[in-house]
């Protein structure tokens, strides 16, 4: 098993996040595999590697603090809408080592598809060959690159685009550039069947000027898109968007509200979180 490079790296520090987070005795959920996840990534990483020391027992937030107390909000935001929503068919594009198939108990009659890339898929399908984990859904993953055609291995793996379908984008498009993302949402919107929603987090302008930021745009991996006006943004590609509301959200799980969603921190909030249904027509 090899541990994915770059990109696939956030997936294991979000791991690691929601290690920590399932530790915490008043955990917002408590995810079984991240701890997996992260053994077998750190089995195979150098001592003075980044990514090493910060699965040594660091998160994300000791190197990018605006973040803390994001990730763990934000995977039980889109828990909670994912249940909420009750679609019969789920599509999580850069699943990473999210483990909400196996996490959440869903009726037996649901498909939940993952899609990311061949490296982040590999070692997550590796990692799940050695447990005794069942999901209660039918899980179905899928190596492939979004910014390519994705969805005809989708199709290959039984999609059907007559069903409503929820679609999860979480930590996923800043990775991607304006080009991306809109090719990504053009094709979500045609896939997507009455009664179908969506689930996303995204940057807002902001994020490509705090400082804390700065390494991850550096390395040219991050906010290659941004948008400021979600709803907007949404309405363009035919969704009819809420978004969350970061004081009430924060409140209502007990937390700290985390610095990237803070309204009232100067040039910020850098991040917005939102859930959407197909507007008819
Ligand atoms: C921050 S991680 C989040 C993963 C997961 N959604 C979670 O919450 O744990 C971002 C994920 O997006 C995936 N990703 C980024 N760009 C991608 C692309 N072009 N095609 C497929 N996956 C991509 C990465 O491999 C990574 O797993």
């Amino acid at each position: 098993m090899t541990t994915p490079e770059v990109l696939g790296y956030t997936a294991i520090t979000t791991a690691q996040d929601r290690r920590v987070e399932s530790a915490r005795p008043d955990r917002l959920f408590h995810d079984e595999l991240a701890e997996l996840f992260v053994a077998a990534a750190v089995a195979d990483i150098d001592d003075d590697h980044l990514l090493g020391w910060i699965l040594r027992g660091q998160t994300l937030a000791d190197v990018v603090p605006s973040i803390r107390g994001y990730l763990a909000l934000r995977t039980r935001y889109f828990d909670d809408q994912a249940i909420a929503a009750g679609c019969p068919q789920v599509v999580i594009v850069g699943a990473g080592l999210d483990a909400r198939a196996y996490r959440l108990t869903w009726p037996t009659t649901t498909v939940v598809f993952e899609i990311d890339t061949a490296d982040v898929t590999a070692f997550k399908t590796g990692v799940l060959a050695g447990v005794d984990h069942r999901p209660s859904c039918r899980r179905i993953a899928i190596a492939a690159d979004l910014r390519e055609d994705w969805s005809t291995p989708l199709a290959a793996a039984g999609f059907d685009r007559e069903t409503a379908t929820l679609w999860l984008a979480e930590g996923l498009l800043p990775y991607l550039d304006d080009a991306g993302t809109s090719r990504l949402m053009t094709t979500i919107a045609a896939l997507s069947a009455p009664g179908s929603g969506i689930v996303l987090d995204h940057a807002y302008p902001a994020a490509r000027t705090t400082e804390d930021n700065a390494a991850g745009r550096a390395r040219g991996v991050l906010f290659g898109s941004v948008v400021a006006d979600p709803l907007v943004w949404l309405g363009r590609f035919g969704w009819r968007a809420e978004l969350a509301d970061p004081v009430d959200l924060a409140a209502r799980l007990h937390r700290d509200l985390p610095p990237l969603l803070d309204p009232a921190r100067p040039g910020a909030p850098s991040f917005w979180l939102a859930t959407a249904t197909r507007q008819a027509g």
